[in-house]
């Protein structure tokens, strides 16, 4: 399977899907960083191979023959992404399912609607689009959050849309970025970081176990939120 997560939003949580809910749910699949700005899945202790500008062509080269491929678009490249695939004239076949992360704010939801209509424009069919509402707490109405959306989702019927598809907001996220690590080594650790913690005899290593329980607790729930979250996606 090939994944791509995609949106003409910056700081919408593409690269925290491509490293957090994909990867551990994809082994062995290469994870592809389409990025020229900021920072893609590498930030976080994963092996990422990049492309950029004119790379576009090995990329579609490599997707013919990948079995299993997640490919990270960051925001400044989405526009020649797109052209990409429109020159490689079918290309977008070879991606299987594309995830479009959104958050609250009224311009994300209007590039999330632009992003969902440019690969409709390029061929992909609604059933290959999956958007996933990130930085959601729990007790938020994400139909009411996501009004814009939800509204064009109705009227237009040309895109679907499941509520339940949803990334809670967790600190987690920010801390794995800090320490460079990804989910799967957080929950794959099994340092007993307690111990560890009584006989650090340094600052910095009191903060490192202190930090490191945080992050397991905070994994656990993280964790099985993804977990939900990918079941949907791909039922
Ligand atoms: N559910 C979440 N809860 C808390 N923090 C989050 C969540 N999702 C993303 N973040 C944080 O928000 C920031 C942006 O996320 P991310 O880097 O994944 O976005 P992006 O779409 O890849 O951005 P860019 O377009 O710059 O590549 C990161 O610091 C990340 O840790
Ligand atoms: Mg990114």
């Amino acid at each position: 399977m090939k994944v791509a997560v995609i949106n003409f939003s910056g700081n919408v949580g593409k690269t925290v899907i491509a490293s957090h809910l994909l990867s551990p749910r994809m082994p062995d699949a290469k994870i592809f960083s389409v990025e020229s700005i900021n920072a893609g899945a590498d930030a976080d202790g994963l092996e990422v191979e990049k492309i950029r500008g004119k790379g576009f062509g090995a990329l579609a080269d490599e997707l013919l023959t990948a079995e299993k491929a997640i490919i990270d678009v960051g925001a400044s490249n989405v526009e020649d992404f797109l052209k990409m695939m429109q020159q490689y004239a079918g290309s977008h076949e070879d991606i299987d399912h594309f995830i479009i992360p959104v958050v609250k704010e009224q311009k994300v939801q209007k590039d999330t609607v632009n992003t969902i209509r440019s690969l409709q424009q390029i061929g992909v069919k609604r059933d290959r689009i999956s958007v996933v509402f990130n930085r959601v707490d729990v007790d938020d109405n994400v139909q009411a959050d996501f009004g814009a959306l939800f509204g064009l989702a109705a009227t237009e019927r040309s895109f679907r849309l499941n509520a339940a598809a949803a990334i809670y907001s967790n600190e987690v996220y920010e801390r794995m970025k800090a320490a460079q690590t990804s989910l799967g080594a957080v929950n794959a650790d099994d340092t007993d970081y307690r111990t560890k913690l009584r006989a650090a005899t340094t600052d910095e290593e009191k903060e490192h176990s202190v930090n490191m329980i945080a992050m397991k607790r905070l994994a656990i729930s993280a964790n099985e939120n993804l977990d939900a979250v990918y079941k949907i996606i791909f039922k």
